[in-house]
């Protein structure tokens, strides 16, 4: 007899991620079902009762396959696994499920439904999978330090060092979320370009694949810094609840400060739109753009009100922004998906361009910002982000000119552009938008020449993935800057907007 039944739409995820997670159509359904367990167990709110219904298309399940549950005369009266996980129910509802099976088998369907949900809204067939639920699952999870002794590792990397002809000492070590930064002392000058020229294959010997070694001079004489990635189970995941510690002081301010993650070394890294000229965001498909802008949106929505700030967001995919589209903050009729009301929407905005250039001239000053420090003016800032700006430029290029105009004039008005793409070659981002959009974020990319188009420069062809970024924005710093960029999840997001 049946003990939980799922619907024909969680089949369908269930479908998909054997098809194309585990590339296996043919794996057994339970592995996802008990996946999905795991990720509602993350989740601190109980599930709700809208997963009780025991619809008619869809499957049965039974404890033997989903817990292992074995009679209990079967092996004297050990319930398997089903034990396990009852006790762990018993202990998420505080309730003796032990005592309870109809309770326990309730409160299991409404976990694994749930759970299918969550994996539904929040993981994109294209996405690695089993990165996916390494983050899913094992986010803010602290392992410890690596399974590799420090020591180990260094008497690799000096061994592997000697091997290209570089003969150094190691000054210091820090650890950063992801990477190590090893401080070398190399006493013979001459092996500084030897090492510069051997970073690859220095890579290869230590076991990296595309991640690379990256070096920086320091201020110290004759001492060159290392980074050198850590193994993925070794990263520290950037929370998404550090950013409203982060924000704290500066809830309520005039400043649009938005937190990504950390850099290498773990310290918070920020900037201010207001000072940032319009940002473009771009990397491969799977790379974290999307996570990037929900860490920009999150740190905006947690510092300002919507009097202050106003968001025009344009989501083609449909799904990317869609949390957002009750917020009081929205500028326009909603978040928009339609080329036709994207392009409606930039028009507007080059509209209230105009008219808030008209008042700012009337006012007899050249920006919003001093219009609001000399108690002029009080407009809000509105922060248009563009979600794959590629797909919409290949459905009408006409999108440019608005775009372009408002790249050119907006920010003194306190308009400001954050455009996220996946392909910035030059039909994406014209010349005309390149010059008027110099601060750039680049996600991992597949070449480095893509990774030249967003940033003029090598590197990021080179980077960790999910969510490992060179940021280069002209008022921060001429170099750009590695951060590994905070983890938000879709209850992050949910959670975040149920406190505004
Ligand atoms: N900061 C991060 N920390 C840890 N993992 C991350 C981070 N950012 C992204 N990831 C991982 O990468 C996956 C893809 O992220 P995201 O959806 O932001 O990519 P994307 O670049 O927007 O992809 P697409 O171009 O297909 O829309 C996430 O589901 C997550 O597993
Ligand atoms: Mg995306």
């Amino acid at each position: 007899m049946a003990d939980i039944f799922t619907s024909k739409a969680d089949e369908l995820i269930i479908d998909q991620v054997l098809q194309y997670g585990f590339s296996s159509a043919k794996a057994p359904k339970y592995t996802v079902l008990r996946l999905a367990l795991a990720k509602s167990l993350r989740i601190s709110t109980e599930p709700n009762d809208s997963f009780d219904k025991n619809e008619e298309d869809g499957a049965e399940y039974t404890l033997a396959v989903l817990t292992g549950k074995t009679r209990d005369e079967d092996i004297n009266g050990i319930r398997d696994f089903d034990d396990a996980i009852c006790a762990l129910l018993s202990t998420y509802h505080n309730e003796d499920l032990f005592s309870n099976l109809k309770r326990y088998k309730t409160l299991l369907q409404r976990h694994i439904r749930r759970g299918l949900y969550e994996i539904k809204t929040s993981w994109n067939r294209s996405h690695d999978f089993i990165v996916y639920l390494q983050e899913e699952l094992f986010a803010g999870l602290d392992f410890g330090p690596s399974q590799q002794s420090s020591t180990a590792i260094e008497i690799i990397l000096i061994d592997a060092l000697k091997e290209i002809g570089v003969s150094a000492e190691i000054k210091n070590k820090i650890q950063g979320p992801r990477i190590d930064r090893y401080f070398l002392h190399l006493p013979n000058i001459q092996h500084f370009d030897q090492l510069k020229r051997g970073l690859e294959k220095l890579a290869f010997r230590l076991g990296l694949q595309q991640e690379g070694v990256f070096i920086h001079s320091t201020s110290e004489p004759k001492v060159v810094a290392m980074d050198i990635p850590r193994s993925r189970q070794n990263w520290k995941t950037i929370n998404a609840s550090q950013i409203p510690k982060w924000a704290e002081q500066e809830k309520g301010n005039e400043r649009l400060t938005v937190w990504l993650g950390e850099d290498v070394l773990g310290k918070p890294f920020t900037f201010d739109l207001i000072d940032t000229p319009h940002l473009l965001i771009a990397g491969t498909t799977g790379s974290g753009k999307s996570i990037c802008l929900h860490a920009i949106l999150l740190s905006l929505l947690w510092t300002q009100s919507s009097e202050n700030l106003q968001l025009a967001l344009c989501d083609p995919k449909q799904v990317e922004l869609a949390h957002y589209e009750h917020i009081p903050h929205l500028y326009g009729k909603g978040v928009v998906h339609l080329i036709t009301d994207v392009m409606e929407l930039l028009e507007q905005l080059v509209d209230e361009m105009e008219r808030r250039n008209q008042l700012l001239r009337e006012a007899g000053v050249s920006n919003l910002t001093e219009a609001i420090q000399q108690r002029k003016l009080q407009l809000p800032r509105i922060v248009v982000v563009v979600e794959e700006l590629a797909d919409l430029m290949m459905q009408s290029r006409e999108l440019e000119t608005p775009l372009v105009r408002l790249a050119q004039k907006a920010r003194s008005t306190g308009i400001h552009l954050i455009l996220a793409t996946q392909r910035p070659d030059s039909v994406t981002f014209s010349g005309l938008l390149r010059t008027n959009i110099p601060s750039r974020i680049a996600l991992r990319v597949q070449k480095n020449t893509e990774s030249r188009i967003i940033l003029d420069e090598m590197g990021a062809e080179q980077l960790l993935g999910s969510g490992d970024m060179l940021v280069k924005i002209p008022q921060v710093s001429t170099n750009a800057i590695r951060v590994h960029g905070a983890y938000i999840s879709q209850d992050d997001i949910k959670l975040c907007l149920r406190n505004l």
